[in-house]
C-alpha cells in the first residue's frame, strides 16, 4: 500500500498505469525527484527509453501517456517536454494530504523494512584496542556505526551493536613483557604466580597509554624483545595466570575510559564482547575444520586457504593457529561470527570498519564461506575513507603523533563555544546551559562533518568550517530546529497537528514536498549503508523551512486558517528534522 506522503510513489503508479494501458512496460513509468525544479517537482524519463525498445516515437508516447493522465485531480499539471520528458506538478490537494498523512505516521514517513524482510544484524563499529587510548581512526567508525545502528532499527530490524575489543593480540605481549621491564617486583611475571589477585590495578589508564607506545617501540627496534612479546602473546592465550591478570587489569582499566569517551560522543554499545571472547572457540573450531579439510597444515600453521583461481591480486590464507601456537586477527575474526551466529542468532554482520581493512574482511569471509559457517552474501564490510588533516594526510598532531579522540572533542568544544559567543549566545545563559549547548554544536559539527561525506570518501577534517553556521554543517541544522521551535513557541498557541493544511505560497509547497521525499532517504541510506543521504535530506529541509519562513508570515499570520494550517507545517518540520538529526545520533540543544 502506498500512503499519501509517499506522494512520488503515489504519482509514478499512475504513470506506470498509463504506460501498461499504452501497452508499454509499466517499469519505465518510473517516476524522479526532477532535475529541473523549475520546471516542475517531480519527472518520468521513461518514454525515452521505451520508445527505444519499441522503435516507437517517444513524443507521441508521453503525448498518449499525458492525455491519461491529464484528468487525474491528483496532478496541478502535466507536461510534454523536449524529446520526450513528463514533468510532473502534484496538485495542492495531494501535497495537503502527504502532509497530513506524514503527520499521523508514526516514523513521520521513514521508510520501513518489509515485515518478512527484517533481520537480525550484528552490527561491529568500535574495534578500539585495549591500552591505547581511542584515537580519530576509530573515530568514524563510531560516528558511521552509530548512525548506521540507528538507521537499521528505526526501519524495523533487530540490531546489536558490539564494541569487538582489541584485547588479545600481540599488544598484549608487548604490554606484558615492557612492563616486566619497569617493574618486575610485580608478582604478575613468577612463572608459579596463582594469586591473589590484587582488585586494584597496577596501572592506571595514562600509565596504560604511556606504556604502550615504550612497549611497541622496544619491539620494533629489538627483534629479542618482540620475540620476547610474541612468547608472552603465546603464554596469555595459552592462560598463563599471572599474565591473565595482568590481562584482566588492563582490560577493565581500559574499558572504563573506554567508556567515558563514547559516552561523550552519545555513542553506546549492546555488547561488549573482545577478541578474547572467542578465545575457547578457536581450538575445538579449528580441530572440526581440520577433519573437514578446509583447515589444512602450511609450515607448522593451521591455515584456511582462500586464493581463487580468478583472483587478481593474492589472498592471504587465514591463519587459524600459528606455527607458535598464537592466534592473530584473522583467528578471533573467523570466531567471532560463528559466536555471533551461535550466540546471538545473526542472520547478517556489518563491519564498519576502515577501508584499508577491505582485504582483511575480504579474507574473512571466504573462510568462513568455506567454513560453512554463514552464507559470504550476509557479511558486508562498511568500509570508510580516511579523516586527513589540511595537508591531505590521514590526521595527526603538531607533533606528527595520532591525536586522542578526547583532544579532539575538546577542540570542536571550543570552537563551538567560541562561534556561540560571537553570535552573542553566551551573554544572558546560565553556565550550565551554555557548557551544554557547546557540547551539542560541538559534537554535532564533528559527527555531520563527517556523516555529510559519502561513507567510502576520504574527508579532510576542517573544524572551523565544522562550526559555522551557515551552510551545510551540523550548527545549521541544530540551529534549524532551535528555530523551528522558537517560531511555535512564540505563536502562543499550540499548534493543531490535525489542522487542514492550506497551500497558499509556493514555499509551503516546497516545503511538504521535500517532507515528503524523507521516505525515499531513509530507503537509499538504509539499502547503501550511507549516511549522508539523511545528511542530505535534513539539509535540504531545514533550507526548505528557511524559504517557507522568509516568505510566509507563520505565528503572526492574521487568517486563523492559514495560521493553524503553518503552525502544523512547521511542527511537522521540527518533528521530521528531529528524527533525521536523531538518525545521524546528533542532539539537538534546547537554546542556541
Ligand atoms: N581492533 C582493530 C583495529 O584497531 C579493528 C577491529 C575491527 N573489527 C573487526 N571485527 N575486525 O584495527
Amino acid at each position: 500500500m502506498v500512503a499519501a506522503h509517499q506522494l512520488r510513489q503515489r504519482l509514478g503508479a499512475l504513470v506506470a498505469e498509463a504506460f501498461a494501458a499504452e501497452g508499454v512496460d509499466p517499469q519505465f513509468g518510473a517516476v524522479q525527484r526532477s532535475d529541473r525544479p523549475d520546471l516542475a517537482p517531480f519527472q518520468c524519463n521513461g518514454a525515452l527509453a521505451a520508445a527505444k525498445q519499441a522503435k516507437a516515437n517517444p513524443r507521441a508516447i508521453g503525448e498518449a501517456v499525458k492525455r491519461r493522465l491529464d484528468d487525474n485531480p491528483i496532478f496541478e499539471k502535466v507536461e510534454l517536454a523536449g524529446p520526450g520528458f513528463l514533468n510532473l506538478t502534484p496538485a495542492d490537494g495531494a501535497l495537503a494530504e502527504a502532509a497530513a498523512s506524514l503527520s499521523t505516521d508514526p516514523h513521520l514517513g521513514a521508510w520501513q523494512r518489509p515485515v518478512d524482510e527484517r533481520q537480525t544484524i550484528i552490527l561491529d563499529y568500535g574495534g578500539p584496542n585495549v591500552a591505547k587510548p581511542l584515537h580519530v581512526g576509530h573515530l568514524r567508525a563510531a560516528i558511521i556505526g552509530e548512525s548506521l545502528k540507528r538507521l537499521f532499527r528505526a526501519v524495523g530490524d533487530d540490531v546489536l551493536g558490539d564494541i569487538h575489543l582489541g584485547d588479545w593480540g600481540l599488544q598484549m605481549g608487548q604490554l606484558i613483557t615492557q612492563l616486566a621491564e619497569e617493574q618486575p617486583d610485580l608478582p604478575y611475571f613468577d612463572a608459579d604466580f596463582t594469586g591473589p589477585y590484587p582488585t586494584q590495578s597496577p596501572v592506571t589508564v595514562d600509565d596504560l597509554a604511556a606504556l604502550y607506545p615504550r612497549a611497541s617501540a622496544a619491539s620494533k627496534a629489538d627483534p629479542d624483545r618482540r620475540a620476547a612479546a610474541q612468547a608472552a602473546t603465546m603464554d596469555l592465550q595459552q592462560g598463563r595466570p599471572g599474565y591473565r591478570a595482568l590481562w584482566a587489569h588492563f582490560v577493565d582499566v581500559s574499558k572504563a575510559a573506554l567508556e567515558a569517551d563514547y559516552a561523550e560522543l552519545g555513542v553506546t554499545f549492546d555488547l561488549w564482547r573482545g577478541e578474547a571472547s572467542v578465545q575457547d572457540r578457536i581450538g575445538p573450531l579449528t580441530e572440526r575444520l581440520k577433519a573437514k579439510g578446509v583447515v589444512t597444515e602450511s609450515e607448522g600453521a593451521l591455515v584456511i586457504d582462500v586464493a581463487r583461481e580468478a583472483d587478481k591480486k593474492t589472498l592471504n590464507p587465514v591463519m587459524m593457529i600459528k606455527s607458535n601456537g598464537s592466534v592473530g586477527y584473522h583467528s578471533t575474526d573467523v570466531a567471532t561470527i560463528e559466536e555471533r551466529v551461535e550466540e546471538f542468532g545473526a542472520e547478517r554482520i556489518v563491519y564498519v570498519v576502515d577501508q584499508r581493512q577491505a582485504q582483511h574482511f575480504e579474507e574473512v569471509f571466504r573462510a568462513v564461506e568455506r567454513a560453512g559457517l554463514i552464507e559470504a552474501d550476509r557479511l558486508e564490510h562498511a568500509g570508510f575513507g580516511t579523516m586527513n588533516g589540511p595537508d591531505g594526510r590521514p590526521f595527526k598532531t603538531r607533533e606528527g603523533g595520532v591525536l586522542r579522540l578526547r583532544d579532539l572533542i575538546d577542540q570542536v568544544v571550543e570552537a563551538a563555544r567560541r562561534r556561540l559567543a560571537e553570535g552573542g549566545f553566551s551573554a544572558d545563559e546560565d553556565s550550565a546551559v551554555r557548557e551544554d549547548t557547546a557540547r551539542k554544536v560541538g559534537i554535532a559539527a564533528l559527527k555531520f562533518g563527517d556523516l555529510s561525506n559519502p561513507r567510502t570518501s576520504d574527508y579532510v577534517f576542517d573544524v572551523d568550517r565544522f562550526v559555522t553556521f551557515e551552510g551545510k554543517t551540523g550548527p545549521y541544522l541544530l540551529y534549524g530546529v532551535v528555530r523551528v521551535r522558537s517560531v511555535i513557541a512564540k505563536a502562543g498557541e499550540r499548534p493543531d497537528p490535525a489542522a487542514p493544511i492550506l497551500l497558499t505560497d509556493e514555499a509551503e509547497r516546497q516545503l511538504v514536498l521535500e517532507m515528503s521525499l524523507y521516505g525515499d532517504a531513509v530507503e537509499a541510506a538504509y539499502r547503501r549503508r550511507l549516511p549522508h543521504l539523511i545528511c542530505d535530506h535534513a539539509y535540504r529541509l531545514a533550507q526548505a523551512f528557511s524559504r517557507f519562513y522568509t516568505h510566509c508570515r507563520i505565528g503572526d499570520e492574521a487568517d486563523p486558517a492559514v495560521r493553524a494550517s503553518r503552525l502544523a507545517l512547521a511542527l511537522l518540520t521540527a518533528r521530521q528534522l528531529e528524527a533525521a538529526l536523531t538518525l545521524l545520533g546528533i542532539d539537538v540543544p534546547e537554546k542556541m
